[in-house]
């Protein structure tokens, strides 16, 4: 147990006696706030009315509308033709264990998004625009995107057991969850020492809350590898099924979708990081610099995971025409550099100048955003485009475009 948790722990159980009187207002303090002087993460909670109209940072609440115009049901999306093609031996067996691998990690990814950020980041924000942006994140994550994997399971798999169970009996996948939940976990526990005293009124030492701004800058930066790094290689490879053989459009298209999402989920964490870098008076600007090169080694590790999980999925060679194991590697690194120039930082792969994909803009949906990888959502809707798509029509223009004014991909 990390000692300086457990000192304030002692400290925090010390200063609460019979007496202690404690909050009861975190959830709602029936008060006049102006939102506009909080703070997104300050030293003290203070949460009441929920209004969109006067914000402190608007561009988040872009974000959020952006999610929202985003939004799309996985049910609707047809899976038969990948049934069919499953059932009837079209797709080589190697094809649909790298599709099998793929999923599973998907499945964890995503189990993990679907409760992280507003158990982190929803419980110890001020900001009503804030709070919003968390609970939506979520709800993608949780709700749609681990719905879709259950989709495809009872959909496409005569068994979903086989995408369901023994995950966690893989060796590679069990070291890559460890690495991605460690940061997350390792914050939880500040987060919950954190609201045990908000709730009892406790004053926070400073040295608890340094560590505390420190390990959520962490944190964000796990998830901003996890959104912008972590999916690619899974994405990539079964993209490139799909565009060699036809063979799994359904399952192709929900992750059109989801990656959708999750470029709209790297805008956010983008924001946030560009907030607390810049807005000295949120408090982290100097942390945010101490904290740089273990930014640097982070994306660079994570990359390196991913080549490492890359090999996985290729191992005993699987036959997809015109690319493979190296192509996929090389645009993990590509894409990675990309994440480390958004946030001002050199590359992590110099060598690696170009995308090695040509085609993959036609999959990597943003409308609005990846200006080299993407084209626009209009263009990019597939031949099999389906009702899902239909949620955006109407919303990809006017404020919700500027979510993205300058932040992913300038
Ligand atoms: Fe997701
Ligand atoms: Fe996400």
């Amino acid at each position: 147990m990390d000692s300086l948790l457990l000192e304030t722990a002692k400290y925090a159980l010390g200063r609460i006696s019979s007496g202690t009187e404690g909050r009861h207002d975190l959830l709602y303090a029936i008060r006049d706030l102006d939102f506009l002087e909080e703070p997104i993460f300050g030293e003290t909670l203070e949460r009441n009315t929920q209004r969109f109209d006067r914000m402190k940072y608007p561009k988040i609440d872009a974000n959020t509308e952006r999610q929202l115009g985003y939004f799309w049901i996985p049910s609707e999306i047809s899976l038969e033709a990948d049934r069919n093609n499953f059932q009837s031996g079209k797709i080589s067996p190697s094809q649909k264990e790298l599709i099998t691998k793929v999923i599973r990690k998907l499945i964890f990814f995503d189990s993990l998004q679907g409760r992280a950020p507003f158990l982190l980041y929803g419980q110890i924000t001020s900001l009503p625009e804030a709070e919003n942006n968390f609970l939506s994140w979520s709800f993608f994550e949780g709700v749609i995107h681990s719905r879709s994997y259950t989709e495809i399971a009872r959909k496409v798999y005569p068994d979903p057991d086989e995408l369901f169970e023994g995950s966690h009996e893989i060796p590679v996948l069990v070291k890559h969850e460890k690495s991605v939940t460690k940061r997350y976990n390792e914050f939880y526990d500040y987060v919950i020492l954190y609201n045990l005293m908000e709730t009892f009124g406790v004053k926070k030492p400073p040295e608890f809350m340094k560590e505390f701004r420190k390990k959520l800058l962490l944190s964000l930066f796990n998830v901003n590898v996890l959104e912008g790094i972590r999916f690619y290689p899974g994405f990539a490879s079964v993209w490139a099924i799909q565009e060699t053989t036809g063979t799994v459009p359904g399952i192709s298209e929900t992750l059109k979708f989801i990656c959708r999402d999750e470029n709209v989920h790297l805008d956010l964490v983008v924001k946030y990081l560009k907030i607390l870098r810049d807005s000295k008076e949120e408090g982290f600007s100097e942390i945010y610099e101490e904290t740089i090169p273990e930014l640097d080694r982070m994306y660079k590790e994570a990359a390196e995971e991913e080549f490492e999980w890359t090999e996985y999925l290729f191992e005993g060679g699987v036959d997809i025409v015109g690319y493979n194991e190296d192509i996929a590697k090389e645009y993990v690194a590509y894409v990675c550099n990309r994440r480390l120039a958004v946030l001002g930082r050199p590359p992590a792969f110099p060598d690696v100048k170009s995308n090695p994909i040509p085609w993959i803009g036609k999959y990597v949906m943003s409308s609005g955003g990846d200006k080299k990888e993407n084209v626009s959502s209009a263009e990019t809707l597939p031949q099999e485009k389906s009702a899902v798509s239909d949620y955006v029509i109407g919303v990809a223009g006017g404020s919700v475009d500027e979510a993205f004014e300058e932040d992913v991909y300038e």
